[in-house]
């Protein structure tokens, strides 16, 4: 038996089966340096999709391995009872990229767990229990974050966590009001917002929650004015504005560090994960002073603030900062999104290309007209990048939604590169 085969049982026998790997036959990885990865039979990929966006300043980035070395050989556990310097240090760092004055910060080790210490924070700072969250989003896997998520497909429960309402999602592509959608339909869209609020809370919410780019569910970019009116009305009802960026955050929506900069909303509560710490388990939740300090119970976490994982995030802010990712992104996002619309203009089962940054989808539909979501083709795509040496991902309500997040230190060449593999992979679903 090859080693990848072995490595395939052993998935098979002994890892928790709903956890299910990419691919027909699922990929192996054992190197990866910047936006390279290589499988157990040596072969190698170009990485578009970065491990779901995470490593955000490529692949065992040096100056990151050296930081966690280091700390590792000094102190490579405290709990959250003692002060160290790389938890204060990552905090410091956050708080001056973070907007307004968010400002005080607790870690977590997932997206999931800094998402359930968000919605806490709300629920204890106004000492109410229900939140507006989005249809299609997605905000974790625990018992309250997966039934925030508006994706059935990822809520494995028929049990409802109480107070949770979903509201319309702000999808433009797909936009019930006006085609093409516009800032008009801003109106509409967040009425249904205060309708929710009216008619099935008791007219006292705790928080909206919203991500400012929704991830899992296809990259979708809500109209221009959607959040400035969407955090109006939240806070017109008493309620806090939290923005999920867990994907969207540092610089991956380009030219800001967070994607809710892009509107002129501050909010209330932000949370952070997969980019954080170059793929070292970090979450955050970062808050102004007023509202962290409601937070009367104690509160504990063993493994979040770990020095290590602060070491991590530490040097990943740093690199982040010296290369100034929000304009890298920007810029090697408009060149993947131009090389991305061509192909759009050629395949007529390439319905809408969206995003922001260097987080971009391509929604597949069966035709332009009808638009009727294709699963299947985005299927065949994935596999037929992955015979090409590219790996991108796949979301969407249907499946049908292919994402691409690469490193933001992604160069012209490597995007050229990605690019024409796309490209060959697409006609070779032509040719079959
Ligand atoms: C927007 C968003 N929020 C929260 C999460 C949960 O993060 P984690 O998987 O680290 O628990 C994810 C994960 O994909 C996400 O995309």
């Amino acid at each position: 038996m090859s080693h990848g085969q072995d490595a395939l049982s052993g998935q098979n026998e002994f890892i928790f089966p709903a956890v299910k790997p990419l691919y027909d036959k699922p990929l192996v990885l054992t190197e990866g340096q910047g936006v390279r990865v290589r499988d157990i039979d040596g072969r190698e990929y170009l990485d578009l999709f970065a491990g779901i966006l995470t490593t955000s300043v490529g692949h065992c980035n040096p100056k990151v391995i050296a930081r966690m070395g280091e700390q590792l050989g000094r102190l490579g556990h405290t709990s959250t009872l003692y002060v160290t310097k790389p938890q204060v240090e990552a905090a410091r760092q956050l708080a001056s990229i973070a907007p307004g004055e968010l400002s005080q910060t607790f870690f977590t080790n997932s997206g999931t767990e800094a998402i359930e210490s968000a919605i806490q924070m709300a629920f204890v700072h106004t000492g109410r229990s229900e939140v507006i969250c989005l249809r299609q989003s997605y905000h974790g896997r625990s018992f309250m974050t997966s039934n925030l998520t508006g994706v059935g497909s990822w809520r494995p429960l028929a049990t409802s966590f109480p107070g949770i309402k979903h509201v319309q999602t702000p999808y433009p592509y797909r936009c019930p009001y006006k085609q093409p959608c516009d800032d008009s339909c801003v109106e509409k869209f967040t009425r249904d917002i205060e309708d929710v609020i009216l008619t099935t809370t008791n007219g006292k919410p705790a928080a909206f929650i919203a991500e400012s780019v929704m991830g899992v569910g296809g990259y979708i970019v809500p109209p221009k004015g959607y959040f400035e009116r969407a955090a109006e009305i939240i806070r017109s009802y008493g309620g806090l504005f939290i923005s999920d960026e867990v994907q969207s955050g540092f610089g991956r929506s380009g030219d800001h560090w967070f994607g809710i900069e892009h509107s002129g909303v501050e909010p209330d509560i932000m949370v952070m994960a997969k980019g954080i710490a170059n793929g070292a388990p970090v979450g955050a939740m970062i808050t102004r002073p007023e509202i962290a300090e409601s937070w009367k119970a104690k509160t504990i976490s063993t493994f979040g603030g770990n020095p290590i994982s602060m070491a991590a995030a530490s040097a990943t802010l740093e690199v982040m900062i010296e290369e100034n990712v929000p304009q890298r992104a920007a810029e090697r996002g408009g060149q993947l999104l131009e090389g991305l619309q061509k192909f759009q203009d050629q395949f007529d089962w390439i319905g809408d290309v969206r995003g922001r940054g260097l987080m971009l989808g391509l929604e597949l539909v069966e035709n332009k007209e009808e638009k009727i979501p294709f699963p299947a083709r985005a299927k065949a795509l994935l596999e037929s990048c992955k015979e090409e040496g590219l790996l991108v991902g796949i979301g969407g309500m249907n499946g049908h939604v292919i994402r691409l997040g690469p490193s933001l230190l992604i160069t012209a060449s490597e995007i050229e590169e990605g690019l024409e593999r796309f490209g060959r992979a697409c006609h070779k679903l032509e040719n079959r």
